[in-house]
């Protein structure tokens, strides 16, 4: 695995082990107020983003573009955005940083839907 693949697998491996990590600190300190960001963390950077990695390695005609790398990013940065204004909505703080993440976030899947579908009949690593 290499590439935009590797890329976002590798951060997903991150994320979760954050997730984690986070959640393993929440049960020992018995603070449960941050579960919608463990959630987050795992569902939108472990599992999304590992599903975007394993396509890619497995489409690598939809990787090697310039649009695969701007997904990348666009994905990354929403995650970015989306862990720390959860955080801050969750704690009383402004909302806005967790709203505006929703949007860049859902950006992000709307370029993977466009680019799963214009990889349509692409050749696969595993057929
Ligand atoms: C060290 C590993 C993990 C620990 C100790 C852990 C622990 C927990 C606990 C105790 C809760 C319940 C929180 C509550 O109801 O207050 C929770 C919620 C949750 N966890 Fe984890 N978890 C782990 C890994 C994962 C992973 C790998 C995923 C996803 C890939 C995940 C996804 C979720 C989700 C989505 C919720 C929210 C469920 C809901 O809203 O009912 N967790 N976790
Ligand atoms: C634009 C993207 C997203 C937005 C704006 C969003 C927003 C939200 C909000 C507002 C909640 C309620 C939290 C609460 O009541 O405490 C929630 C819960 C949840 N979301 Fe998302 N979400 C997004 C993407 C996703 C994705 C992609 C997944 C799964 C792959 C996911 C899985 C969940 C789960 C399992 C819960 C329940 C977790 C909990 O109870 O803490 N979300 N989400």
């Amino acid at each position: 695995m290499h590439g935009i693949a590797f890329r976002f697998f590798i951060s997903a491996a991150l994320y979760v082990l954050i997730g984690m990590a986070l959640r393993i600190y929440m049960a020992a300190s018995g603070d449960h107020a941050m579960t919608p960001v463990h959630a987050h963390l795992n569902l939108v950077g472990w599992a999304s983003m590992g599903l975007f990695g394993l396509y890619y390695h497995n489409v690598p005609g939809a990787a090697q573009t310039r649009l695969a790398n701007f997904h990348f990013w666009v994905s990354s940065i929403g995650l970015w955005m989306m862990v720390p204004g959860i955080a801050l909505a969750i704690t009383g703080g402004p909302e806005g940083l967790a709203a505006g993440s929703s949007f860049v976030v859902i950006a992000g899947m709307l370029l993977f839907v466009f680019i799963v579908w214009r990889s349509r009949g692409a050749v696969s690593e595993l057929a």
